[in-house]
């Protein structure tokens, strides 16, 4: 690609260390900012790389100027194509607008708050499921018990399948194509036999899931829950006449998107609050006066405002979508730089949600700080669910599950880490804790 000579390009490390990189991405990418500034430029194998650092950037990119960036062939967009297909999060254009039209009535925020009681029933089975655990003092992996609650929410709500009656196969093929992908930039010295292991294990993963979806919009066409209103509703009622393929991709995209991100989320919740035990103490007198024993649904959300700020801080520190990318189409300015097209464009909400210029303490979990209204931040400097045009179509749904989810658990239980347990953040396709999240459920 030949650069006009008065290009003004910003600074950074010219070719990097790519290893560095992908062995501690988050580390990575602070010191790219703290040495070159916010708008860094770097190197990596053929391609050019942007980071762009500062909320009125990432609103460029992803929101006034969108037109000029596109998903197709980011990493992620290689990653999650071969599996998920031309569903909502990897498709573009014309083709994209129409899914999200189609799509969007179901993730309304009216309809989404129908479900609360699917999403309060999971708490409630999980908390069923920890009860040995609880009169035993035993340790759960609160992030797999997580990941496979958020995970039969959305396929109930959105499909109208238990995931249950498909029996247990379907959780462990959703945690191989998750293992799998979730490392898709092995880390240096990565053993490729166990790349080759999680490989095949991923291929045979990919199938059975192309199977259970295809069996899920097989039954509904068939007259399968009949009078149900929910997601896979309105896609077969579509007046557009929509393929068995367009429907199994549509199920697995909302299937993946919807539910590890918020199991991750819900997981650094419960971290941080065994951390905090003054604001956890809080959040409990909250949820028992609010309900007074009772299980929470949609209608009691206005009276956990603190449930939902503990949950937006725990995204702001922990946000699981941790790096955004986009690919310049065409030429660019952004802070007075030159983007080149063809280079891609990475915003990271990790960074942005720690940005000292802009948050007090910024490495402190003080959730009050969304008491304030949003509307006093700064556009795009808090975004977890990303923004402009292809913001998370799910987040609503997400905060209403994490906030009805936490409130049940909270009820009952406080989650104490084991001791010595070490938690700490690893950047894979999402911020998860490295070793998991081992903890005790202690009765309240
Ligand atoms: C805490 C939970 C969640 C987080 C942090 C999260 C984060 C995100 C982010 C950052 C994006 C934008 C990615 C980009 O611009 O490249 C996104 C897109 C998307 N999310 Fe979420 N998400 C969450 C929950 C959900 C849920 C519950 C669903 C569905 C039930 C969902 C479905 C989607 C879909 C389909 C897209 C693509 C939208 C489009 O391109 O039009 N997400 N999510």
């Amino acid at each position: 690609m030949s650069v006009r000579t008065d290009t003004v390009l910003p600074p950074g490390p010219g070719d990097c260390d790519l290893r560095a990189m992908r062995n501690d991405p988050l580390r990575f990418l602070s010191e790219a900012t703290a040495t070159y500034g916010d708008i860094v430029r770097y190197e990596a194998g053929d391609e050019t790389i942007y980071l762009l650092n500062r909320p009125e950037l990432a609103r460029q990119v992803l929101k006034d100027n969108a037109a000029n960036y596109t998903k197709d062939r980011t990493p992620d967009h290689i990653m999650l194509r071969p599996l998920l297909g031309n569903g909502l999060l990897t498709s573009e254009g014309d083709d994209w607008d129409r899914q999200r039209h189609m799509c969007a009535p179901a993730f309304r925020r009216s309809q989404v708050e129908k479900f609360g009681s699917v999403m309060t029933s999971a708490a409630q089975g999980l908390l069923e499921r920890w009860r040995p655990a609880i009169a035993s003092g035993s340790p759960v992996r609160v992030d797999h018990d997580l990941t496979a609650l958020t995970l039969m929410v959305v396929i109930e709500s959105m499909f109208g399948a238990d995931v249950a009656g498909i029996g247990e196969g379907f959780g462990r093929a959703v945690d191989a194509v998750n293992s799998f992908i979730g490392h898709y930039l092995p880390a240096d010295g990565a053993d490729q036999a166990d790349t080759g292991v999680r490989r095949a294990r991923y291929a045979r993963a990919a199938a059975f899931l192309d199977q259970v979806v295809r069996a899920i919009v097989m039954a509904r066409r068939a007259g399968g829950g009949a009078g149900r209103m929910d997601l896979l509703a309105g896609l077969l009622a579509s007046p557009a006449d929509v393929s068995d393929t367009e429907l199994r991709d549509q199920v697995l995209t909302i299937a993946m998107a919807g539910h590890e991100t918020t199991a991750k989320s819900l997981t650094w919740t419960l971290y941080l609050l065994d951390r905090h035990p003054r604001v956890a103490e809080q959040l409990t007198s909250e949820v028992d006066a609010a309900l007074g024993g009772r299980l929470p649904t949609a209608a009691d959300l206005p009276r956990l405002p603190m449930c939902r700020q503990v949950i937006e801080e725990a995204l702001r520190l922990y946000p699981p979508v941790w790096q955004i990318s986009r690919r310049a189409i065409g030429a660019d300015t952004v802070g007075g730089f030159d983007v080149t097209p063809g280079a891609l464009v990475g915003i990271s909400p990790y960074l942005l949600h720690r940005h000292p210029a802009y948050w007090a303490e910024p490495d402190a979990f003080r959730p009050e700080r969304f008491a304030a209204s949003s509307a006093e931040r700064p556009s795009h400097l808090y975004m977890p669910f990303g923004g402009g045009p292809r913001i998370c179509i799910g987040q609503h749904f997400a905060i209403v599950e994490a906030t009805l989810v936490l409130a049940t658990l909270v009820r009952e239980v406080r989650l104490e880490v084991v001791p010595g347990f070490v938690v700490e953040p690893e950047a894979l396709v999402t911020l998860r804790p490295r070793n998991g999240l081992l903890a005790i459920p202690r009765p309240r």
